[in-house]
């Protein structure tokens, strides 16, 4: 690209004023929300883009606050926000709060509410980690899949939920995994629509042979890619089966789509395969708004709020910085600007900085805070060149 259109675009990216929701919530959460928020002000500082940035209240901070998991005026500002950043929630502080109130029903609404029906869970390898995941270098290096979840249906929102007590000394839990016809298309959508722009492979992970919403789901995906996405390729695995081959020889995948529990128990195991849970980010996504074509987003690292490490400045901000990335790139128009970032982890990854959780041999040990200030430094350097 050639100066003058450079200077074009960051005019452009100047004039429009982006709104950013921060939650960073419990745990880390804050200590990591604290990196990706250095970057946010380099941005507003060398006028490359300018953020208006709130902040609010979630999980057990906003229980501690009024008395729920989230308040009616923060889901307000992330629905009218351009991406909202999510740290982590929860931590062994709540344990004995109501189960409506617990620190998870604050992300769960806010998934719920702004109908953030696509989580994308990308899983890469840097290079320089490649030692670092507990599987053999060979089966890791190179790594690049992406997970699509379903993320507001399925089991964890299905009615009825409850535990009735039988009478006879037995209790009984129930949980229902529902799904209907347009959810599994639109999430099939999108997983066969970033299919396009990769590897052009999706694999569709269900349990058909023993869940009717896995008949359906088979069924559902292979509708929509004869009838869409033909040149796409397209494979069927058993969930159990794709965890398994997930450790055996991930590379065999690119795009994985999932209900929202299967979903959530790979993303584990696939973020894993990068080196350190602390390494993945993840975006979740509403529907295309008629008029603007602007979704709802939410952007979250993986990991949880890792109570035993808060507050000991050891938390690895990588993954939180990652979906900073995330955002720029899906909600903010500055996917440029989002390939610098990931090039600025893996060069300072690359140079030997470490978190504890990544630490090896040789390496330089860090803490959250210098990590995020040898990625801003790195970013700075290349980006602003
Ligand atoms: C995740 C988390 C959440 C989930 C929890 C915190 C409710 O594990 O985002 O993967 O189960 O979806
Ligand atoms: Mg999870």
């Amino acid at each position: 690209m050639d100066d003058l259109l450079d200077a074009h675009v960051k005019d452009a990216y100047r004039m429009t004023t982006h709104k950013l929701f921060l939650l960073p919530g419990d745990g880390i959460g804050a200590e990591v929300m604290a990196e990706a928020t250095k970057l946010i002000n380099w941005f507003n500082q060398t006028g490359i883009a300018a953020f208006e940035i709130e902040q609010g209240l979630v999980g057990g901070s906003a229980y501690d606050a009024h008395g729920e998991a989230i308040c009616d005026a923060d889901v307000a500002l992330a629905q009218s926000a351009d991406a909202v950043l999510f740290g982590a929630v929860g931590g062994p502080k709540w344990d004995g709060v109501p189960y409506d109130k617990r620190p998870e029903a604050g992300l769960l609404r806010l998934r719920k509410d702004l109908e953030l029906f696509a989580n994308l869970r990308p899983a890469i390898c840097y290079p320089a980690l490649a030692d670092g995941s507990s599987l053999k270098r060979e089966i890791v290096e190179g790594l690049d899949l992406l997970i699509v979840r379903e993320l507001t249906g399925g089991v964890y929102f299905g009615e009825p939920k409850e535990i009735t007590d039988l009478g006879n000394g037995q209790k009984r839990a129930i949980d229902t995994q529902i799904y209907d016809t347009y959810e599994i298309e639109r999430a099939a959508r999108v997983a066969f629509d970033l299919a396009r722009t990769r590897r052009n492979k999706v694999s569709s992970a269900e349990k058909r042979n023993v869940m009717k919403s896995g008949v359906l789901w088979n069924e559902v995906v292979t509708r929509v890619h004869a009838e869409e996405y033909p040149d796409v390729e397209l494979e069927h695995v058993l969930a159990d089966n794709c965890g398994m081959q997930l450790v055996r020889n991930p590379k065999q995948y690119d795009v994985i789509v999932t209900d929202n529990l299967f979903g959530d128990v790979l993303s584990d195991v696939a973020a894993m395969l990068t080196g350190s849970l602390g390494m993945l980010p993840s975006a979740s996504l509403g529907a295309p708004d008629e008029k603007t074509g602007r979704r709802k987003s939410l952007y979250e690292p993986v990991h949880g709020s890792a109570p035993d490490i808060a507050g000991t400045g050891k938390a690895n901000p990588i993954a939180m910085i990652a979906s900073l990335a995330m955002a720029l790139r899906y909600s903010l128009n500055m996917g440029e600007w989002a390939d610098q970032v990931e090039a600025a982890i893996g060069a300072v990854l690359a140079q030997g900085f470490r978190t504890p959780d990544l630490m090896d041999d040789g390496m330089k040990e860090v803490g959250t805070s210098e990590m995020g200030d040898h990625i801003l430094a790195e970013l700075a350097e290349t980006g602003a060149a």
